[in-house]
């Protein structure tokens, strides 16, 4: 098979370009919405330790495969497993590893655009100043009011649908990587901004440092293995193929150990800095982080915002470096069913729209499992969006995270890899990281969940 020197959909201008790309999908809700909340429910540090270990022993290996594959395939993820399938000699049934990530993506989106609707909902509050002042009771009726008004939440899922829509759209490099050069550099600024304050003025940085890096181990439970197991293949992007697509638009001569320690880098870097912007206001206000579980962010954040000297402005940066976060990682969830639909001969304009379309219809169920179908219960006992996020985040991105380590490790030719990482086969660097996809990505993923399904007594 004669392999094409770049992909149909385009390819980024450069390395550095992938970076600020896959570090937008890598940051965003999981990071300033999720990790926070998963912290301060599951005991602080320890969880942290254990979430890092995740990152390092079976996410960053993980990331590697991702991106090799993408690269050597240049497609969307399923045209790229079946074409590397077909070229190593291997069952085209790995082709289905490619539909799996299509249906966690879209699924993922379409719980994630009803948060990201949250985003621009309370960016638009953070600007009228609507926090002022704001007590308990007021925030949490101002959430309540918005979860509770079915129309309200599913006018705002659409608006986030319609922006992601509108970059993907326009193509890789004029709509994503055009989006990313903007918001990237901003998010930075603002987060580093936010920290500084929390330094600065609210007097309980320490407080707040302590509680992310002083691990209590008393109240680890198997649960909390699997639900750091399952953030840090959601922080990372990975599992579904999103970063494998945008590998397929890396240039043929950038590193990609290089690109994806970066991006590892900056993903862990600002799910700390988060904790350590949120956690000091939130108790430097004498309030718990943990109690209000996903409000964190959306219903103690803005009390805090009320009080705080130049509240109104950190309000309107905190809210759009939320926004920002979203709609980077949104777009890189769009964009792998987006891809394989054009390679069926559809238009761009015909293969986003359907998709952001499908996503949009799936969305409203978990809108409305908030409001005016709270009451219905699926099986596992959760609501309809509770249960999508668990099922997504916590059983198909570990699974398919599992099984691109599987086919990459043990299918794939070690010739075929190492020349798509550019190394020759007898690095060391090179074999520590086969040896990591082959034994200890894998062997963690299956401790993992056997551990929460109770097989070693937990
Ligand atoms: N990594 C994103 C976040 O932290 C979410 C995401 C998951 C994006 C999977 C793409 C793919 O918010």
């Amino acid at each position: 098979m004669a392999k094409a020197q770049r992909s149909e959909h385009g390819e980024w201008s450069s390395g550095l370009m992938f970076v600020l790309a896959a570090t937008g999908s890598a940051v965003g809700l999981g990071n300033l919405w999720r990790f926070p909340y998963q912290v301060a429910q599951n005991g602080g540090a320890a969880f942290v330790f254990i979430y890092l270990l995740c990152i390092m022993l079976v996410g960053l290996p993980i990331i590697v495969a991702e991106i090799t594959l993408g690269r050597r395939g240049k497609q969307s993820p399923i045209n790229s497993l079946r074409s590397i399938a077909m070229a190593e000699g291997v069952s085209r049934y790995w082709t289905l590893l490619g539909w799996l990530g299509v249906a966690s993506g879209v699924l993922i989106l379409s719980f994630y655009s009803v948060v990201g609707g949250w985003t621009l909902y309370y960016t638009a509050q953070a600007f009228t100043g609507a926090f002022q002042g704001m007590g308990v009771e007021a925030a949490s009726e101002m959430f309540g009011g918005l979860t509770a008004s079915p129309w309200a939440v599913v006018l705002w899922h659409t608006l986030f649908m319609l922006l992601l829509f509108g970059i993907v759209v326009v193509g890789v490099r004029d709509g994503i990587q055009r989006t990313v050069t903007l918001l990237m550099p901003m998010l930075l600024v603002i987060l580093v901004l936010l920290v500084g304050y929390g330094m600065a003025a609210s007097g309980s940085f320490n407080e707040a440092a302590l509680f992310l890096f002083q691990p209590d181990y008393t109240a680890v439970t198997p649960d909390t293995f699997l639900t750091a197991l399952g953030q840090a293949f959601f922080t990372l992007s990975l599992g579904l193929g999103a970063i494998m697509v945008y590998g397929a638009y890396l240039p043929q001569n950038e590193s990609i150990p290089n690109s994806a320690a970066w991006i590892v880098g900056m993903d862990t870097a600002t799910a700390l800095l988060a904790g350590l912007a949120i956690f000091p206001i939130v108790f430097a206000a004498g309030m718990d982080a943990g109690s209000g579980g996903p409000g964190l962010v959306f219903k103690t954040l803005p009390i805090v915002f009320g009080e705080i000297p130049f509240g109104v402005i950190l309000a309107i940066l905190f809210y759009i470096l939320l926004a920002a976060a979203a709609i980077t990682s949104g777009v890189s969830l769009l964009e792998p069913a987006t891809a394989y639909l054009t390679e069926k001969g559809g238009s761009r304009l015909v293969g986003a729209g359907s998709v952001a379309l499908v996503i949009w219809l799936l969305g409203i169920p978990a809108a409305l499992s908030q409001n005016i179908w709270s009451d219905l219960k699926l099986p596992g006992g959760q609501g309809i969006f509770g249960t999508m996020e668990f099922v997504s985040t916590t059983i198909m991105l570990p699974l398919g995270g599992l099984l691109i380590a599987l086919f990459s490790g043990w299918f794939m030719r070690s010739a075929s890899l190492a020349k798509e990482l550019g190394v020759n086969p007898g690095n060391t660097l090179y074999l520590l990281w086969l040896f990591a996809v082959r034994f200890i990505a894998p062997l963690g993923v299956i401790l993992i969940f056997l551990n929460s399904l109770g097989v070693f007594g937990g």
